[in-house]
């Protein structure tokens, strides 16, 4: 059964191969896209979903949504994805416009015009928060919401205890996450290690020779120099594809997932964001959260190179 997406994304590097993934999987019929403050300015994260929509040779609906987190201030992560989000190659300016209607409002039309749908969120969680406070029934609507996002009690890449998405707006994510969705956490950690393409992997992605093998790599170089002056890795790491993966083919990607209570800090500066998982279940508080922590690597590969034309 084709499944019915709505992708909420901070259009960067790898939320660009992610939405590269949707488009181009024949089993997803991707409903529309809302952009979001977080990587970049949401006016360019609309722009780099244009982009990227034209490169897939797709018309998909894309919504602009919000240009920054509920109370603090924005802080985009230009640092690690280039001015422009996508490594600053010099893409030419989208020939596609993006909707009139806002992120928010085309959030709430399409989840209710599809109840059983799959939204994936690859950026912060402002859209989603606004949508669900405009329509709190849209939980009863939504079969899966893959989340990327957090980590489990690891490492994060903003601050030591948090993730990029969660970090940028954690009042939203702490609203989300108590509001019933159904949520899959893919965790930062999940892209790490062996996960993110070695030196002949993405070698052999351009040697495919098709402009989103190419795409792929190229986009994603200023995130890999940043990833390897901030960790010392080598490797492409892609969060985005590993949410997306595991929203595409669950069964084949995910080898294992536990549930969990998880609760989003949104108070303390030291600890803004984080994602506290309730590992041991010491809190007794009911689980909200089913928290990906291992996926079949080859397999997820294999659909990035599928994506890219391979
Ligand atoms: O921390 C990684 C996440 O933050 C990814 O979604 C990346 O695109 C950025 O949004
Ligand atoms: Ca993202």
């Amino acid at each position: 059964m084709t499944v019915r997406m709505i992708i909420d994304t901070d259009t960067a590097s790898d939320d660009a191969v992610a939405l590269a993934m949707a488009l181009r999987h024949p089993g997803v019929r991707v409903l529309a896209i809302t952009t979001v403050a977080g990587n970049c300015s949401v006016e360019q994260a609309t722009r780099n979903a244009l982009f990227t929509t034209e490169l897939c040779e797709s018309d998909v609906p894309v919504h602009q949504g919000a240009a920054g987190p509920l109370l603090v201030p924005a802080s985009f992560a230009t640092w690690f994805h280039g001015q422009d989000g996508l490594g600053d190659q010099g893409y030419p300016p989208p020939l596609r416009r993006r909707e009139a209607t806002d992120a928010i409002t085309a959030l709430v039309a399409t989840i209710r015009a599809n109840p059983g749908c799959t939204v994936v969120t690859l950026g912060p969680l402002t859209n989603v928060v606004m949508a669900l406070r405009q329509a709190p029934d849209l939980v009863d609507c939504v079969e899966r919401c893959v989340v990327m996002g957090g980590t489990v009690n690891a490492v994060g890449n903003v601050t030591p205890a948090a993730e990029f998405n969660l970090w940028f707006d954690p009042h939203a994510a702490r609203a989300v996450f108590s509001s019933g969705l159904p949520i899959e956490l893919a965790p930062w950690e999940i892209c790490r290690g062996d996960a993110g393409l070695n030196r002949a992997e993405q070698e052999a992605l351009r040697g495919l020779n098709t402009p989103l093998g190419h795409f792929f790599v190229d986009c994603n170089s200023t995130a890999m120099e940043a990833a390897r002056r901030q960790s010392g890795t080598e490797r492409m790491e892609l969060p985005d594809p590993a949410a997306m993966a595991i929203a595409l083919d669950k069964e084949a990607v995910v080898t294992r997932s536990t549930r969990h209570y998880v609760e989003i800090e949104a108070g303390s500066p030291l600890t803004r964001g984080m994602s506290v998982v309730d590992s041991l279940n010491v809190t007794g508080n009911p689980p909200n959260v089913e928290v990906i922590r291992a996926m079949d690597v080859d397999r997820f590969k294999q659909m990035i190179f599928e994506a890219a034309g391979g």
